[in-house]
């Protein structure tokens, strides 16, 4: 039997710094995630400065770390596979450096990865790479709210993306402006569920163009003007005071009408989500559909989406939902065997596209 091929992946794109071993493409024999979420959190947004640093400080030993609980050396290896875009120019470059450096003294192939891809392959780790083609896949995350049709092994057209806030990037903000910690999805999530989502009606808002575009930041304004309206500074100031505080306690000192607020945001960014997959995953006839990103471990839209019409629809487990290196080094596979290498002069693509 061939002995498995092992992938070191590396992650660092915005606040993550992430390194994990993948053997055979799918095995995740280590995965390693150092959240930067108390340098951000009192910011309320990641700070790409803080971030970049916090990267440095953290890319040795979390490499260190994965080959560790790996049990593997260098030798072991068959390739160094790194993020190189999307995402913040001074955390992209140390990892990319990093990886470089590594690949020049192990003498390993270099593979480069897209972030977005990436997010796709952290569903096929778990489902296999045998999909029922084509397949549409919805990538969203605080940074990125895409629509793919997959239409063959590694071949991405892309059908509709937001024109100005990412879905993610809406929670975080709506959060911030009601005082709630950072980031918004996972604790707006938990409230979310503790409210009616038909108490506060949000309008959609008219996309001129291609309808399979997002946009979230009409919504985000329409519930800054809702709790303008409503006087809630001294709610908002005493939630900023108790941060940290368990969810419990956060829950009780939240009044309904607060919950209420949180459920019909949650309801509308998942209506807004879910009405261009159904429409979209109708044009392009898809057999599967995976739904990936930060945003995608959101019990709502996780919920909702089991009842979109007659096709399998896919996500990862939450813990491969948001960033982390498992998924580069899945991405890297299928490169490792076209033998698609990147050279020492890989550099980082902030804006990197992948369709
Ligand atoms: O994929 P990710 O870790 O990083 C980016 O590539 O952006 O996604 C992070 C984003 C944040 O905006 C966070 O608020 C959101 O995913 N998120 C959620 C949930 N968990 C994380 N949004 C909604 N519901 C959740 N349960
Ligand atoms: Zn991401």
């Amino acid at each position: 039997m061939e002995p498995e091929e092992r992938i070191l992946g590396i992650e660092s794109s915005c606040d993550e710094t992430a390194a994990a071993v993948v053997a055979g493409g799918r095995r995740i024999v280590s995965s390693v995630v150092a959240s930067q979420l108390d340098t951000h959190g009192k910011y309320g947004g990641v700070v790409p400065e803080l971030a970049s640093r916090e990267h440095l400080r953290a890319i040795v030993p979390v490499v260190r770390e994965a080959l560790s609980r790996a049990g593997y050396s260098y030798q072991a290896l068959s390739a160094i596979a790194v993020t190189e875009g999307p995402g913040l120019a001074g955390s992209l470059l140390v990892g990319i450096t990093y990886a470089k450096a590594l690949c020049s003294v192990t003498r390993l192939p270099l593979i480069a990865v897209n972030h977005l891809e990436g997010h796709i392959y952290a569903v096929l780790l778990e489902a296999g790479h045998d999909l029922e083609l084509p397949a549409l896949a919805l990538v969203v995350s605080g940074g990125h709210t895409h629509l793919f049709e997959v239409t063959g092994k590694f071949t991405y057209r892309l059908l509709g993306k937001t024109r100005d806030d990412a879905a993610g990037e809406a929670y975080d903000k709506v959060a911030k402006l009601l005082g709630l910690p950072y980031p918004g999805g996972p604790v707006i999530d938990r409230l979310a569920s503790y409210g009616d989502p038909e108490a506060v009606r949000f309008t959609s808002p008219k996309m001129k163009g291609n309808a399979l575009d997002f946009s979230f930041s009409g919504l985000k304004t329409a519930v800054l003007r809702w709790v303008e309206s409503r006087g809630m500074e001294q709610e908002i100031a005493e939630r900023r005071a108790r941060h940290g505080a368990g969810f419990e306690e956060l829950l009780a000192a939240t009044p309904k009408a607060t919950l209420d607020l949180l459920a019909s945001f949650q309801r509308t960014v998942i209506d807004e989500l879910l009405s261009r997959v159904t429409r979209s995953a109708g044009e392009i006839d898809a057999r599967t559909i995976l739904i990936s990103g930060g945003v995608a471990s959101n019990r709502g839209l996780r919920e909702a989406a089991a009842h979109l019409a007659g096709i399998p629809v896919l996500f990862p487990t939450p813990a491969l939902s948001t960033d982390n290196a498992a998924m580069i080094a899945a991405a890297a596979f299928p490169k490792l065997h076209r033998r698609e290498f990147a050279g020492p002069d890989l550099a980082a693509h902030p804006a990197l596209s992948l369709a």
